[in-house]
């Protein structure tokens, strides 16, 4: 189906003005992006940790490429994990994240950077095409999401 011009940038307005609307009435408050932005990222890594993991798990062939690639994309959005962990984010409905977390802050860090140090190695491994290298270094970063969530996710 083809619009013509004006009915299409009428249609346009309506949706610009509608957002414009629903922002000004509603402003998602800082923490409630926050939780939006890092809950998006979990979702994406964990889109991308999935294929790996059932070829770790000899459940598909293992195919280095999508593999590798799948590992590259892990490592880029680990490390922009903890910006959606800011103060305001502390006691939001809808969130998973134990409230423990807050007394323990260096802790939870720590556990983040194992995160991302594991999954730049794991980035690094699986470019090797090693097989039993790769599917080790897989492991070695999904400790590392366990570890976290046993102690800081509500499931
Ligand atoms: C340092 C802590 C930490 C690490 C490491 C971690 N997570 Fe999480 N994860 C959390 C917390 C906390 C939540 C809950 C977030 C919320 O709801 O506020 C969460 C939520 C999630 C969610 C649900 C997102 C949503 O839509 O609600 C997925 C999926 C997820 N993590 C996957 C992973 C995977 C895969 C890894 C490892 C590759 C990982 N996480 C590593 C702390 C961590």
């Amino acid at each position: 189906m083809t619009f013509s011009r004006p009915f299409a940038i009428a249609l346009l307005t309506t949706t610009c003005i509608f957002a414009g609307a629903v922002q000004a009435d509603d402003p998602p408050s800082k923490g409630e992006q926050a939780l939006k932005y890092r809950k998006s990222l979990y979702q994406v890594m964990a889109w991308n940790f999935g294929p790996m993991g059932a070829m770790a798990q000899g459940k598909v062939p293992y195919d280095a490429a999508e593999f590798a690639k799948r590992a590259d994309r892990v490592a880029l959005i680990a490390p922009m994990l903890s910006e959606g962990f800011p103060a305001e984010t502390r006691n939001l409905p809808h969130s998973e994240l134990k409230p423990a977390m807050w007394a323990n802050r260096a802790d939870f860090d720590a556990k983040m950077k194992n995160l991302v140090d594991r999954s730049a190695t794991l980035a690094t491994v699986a470019k090797t095409g090693d097989f039993a290298q790769s599917k080790a270094a897989f492991f070695d970063t999904a400790d590392t999401c366990k570890a976290c969530h046993d102690k800081y996710k509500n499931e």
